[in-house]
């Protein structure tokens, strides 16, 4: 039986282009799958096929046992989008915004005012609940925008983004309403250009470039085929290496590189921050001076070069080259102002 989102040879052309190339996806009821790729790859694409907003050039695609061609209007109502083109409504204030959006979903007066109010608390939002939208900053916006998408918690959620230009503290705060939302059962698609942020949500990964999904799998399993999370340590003195190899040893997960000139030590560990402090005591008991020690972990530009042999960042050269002259027009006019 397929999942809540499904599809299937999933194809959508623009002119030339072939944003989406044969796409699959199955996402089992109650989880979360991140789509994970860098700009241009096909993401919003894909999310707008599945919602209804655009209409595929083939293939199959139901959400929520709905068929998304036969019965958009259906599909519609099932689900909860939020993304760069969701509707915020510039005139109206944050709060009326979400009160709108709840006299949609058809709630009493009373209860759309509390669930905006309980909303603009949880997104910090609640100085600026009665400035109109038009007010708000890039964040903000983006901050009311994936609010409005959780007044109702429909069965299957779509995400668009949802970090993207948020400030450290409002992403965590975002993680953890997200968490909230699929431990009450709601299945999530969401796309995101950070491995960190699908490690942390997603149940099941899958890398799209140039509009193909190019792997799939849970995050360690997309970590292991880049070599996954490592500890590294230069020590100070040559001599130290043998036995600083030998601490690393039992906490490793695997065998130790040593690279004699540059004295640095890799292993490849699972634990994270934790873990490094541990290793960090272990090596001072033992006298063990270090120039330098780190915990690495696997980017989406490792696992991009690991998958593909080209990295992720060499796509947004392209996207970069629209805004350059406008960067350069900006440049151009502060001179001259000056
Ligand atoms: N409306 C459109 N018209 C023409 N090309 C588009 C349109 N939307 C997207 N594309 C192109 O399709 C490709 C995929 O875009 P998109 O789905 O927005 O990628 P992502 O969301 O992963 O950054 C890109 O090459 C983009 O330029
Ligand atoms: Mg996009």
């Amino acid at each position: 039986m397929p999942g809540a989102i499904y599809a299937e040879g999933l194809v959508k052309t623009f002119g030339d282009v072939k944003a989406l190339d044969g796409v699959d996806l199955d996402v089992p009821e109650g989880t979360v799958l991140g789509l994970l790729g860098p700009n241009g790859a096909g993401k919003t694409t894909a999310v707008r096929c599945l919602t209804t907003l655009l209409r595929p050039d083939s293939g199959k695609l139901t959400v929520a046992g709905l068929d998304v061609l036969k019965q958009p209007n259906e599909v519609r109502r099932s689900i909860g989008l939020s993304g760069q083109f969701a509707a915020v409504d510039e005139y109206l204030t944050g709060r009326e915004n979400l009160q709108m959006v709840g006299q949609l979903y058809q709630m009493k007066a009373r209860a759309a005012k509390a669930r905006a109010d309980e909303l603009l608390d949880q997104f910090n939002l609640a100085d600026a609940a009665d400035r109109t939208a038009k007010t708000y900053s890039g964040g903000m916006r983006r901050r009311l925008d994936l609010a409005a998408a959780l007044v109702v918690s429909p069965p299957v959620m779509f995400m668009d983004e949802p970090t993207t230009g948020l400030d450290p503290r409002n992403r965590q705060m975002l993680w953890e309403v997200i968490k909230q939302l699929v431990s009450g059962g709601t299945t999530l698609l969401l796309t995101t250009q950070y491995l960190e942020e699908a490690d942390h949500l997603a149940h099941d990964i899958a890398v799209v470039d140039h509009g193909k999904v190019i792997a799939r799998g849970t995050s360690d399993q997309l970590k292991a085929r880049t070599g996954g999370e490592r500890v590294e340590v230069v020590v100070h003195e040559r001599d130290h290496i043998e036995i600083a190899s030998e601490v690393l040893r039992g906490f490793g997960k695997g065998d130790t590189t040593v690279e004699e000139h540059t004295r640095k030590l890799t292993v490849p560990v699972t634990g994270g921050a934790k873990l490094l402090a541990e290793v960090i005591r272990d090596l001072d008991t033992r006298g063990i001076e270090i120039d330098d020690i780190g915990l690495r972990r696997p980017t989406l530009d490792d696992v991009f070069l690991s998958l593909t042999g080209h990295l992720a960042e060499e796509k947004t050269e392209e996207n970069g080259a629209d805004t350059t002259p406008d960067t350069k027009d900006r440049k151009q006019k502060k001179e001259a102002a000056k």
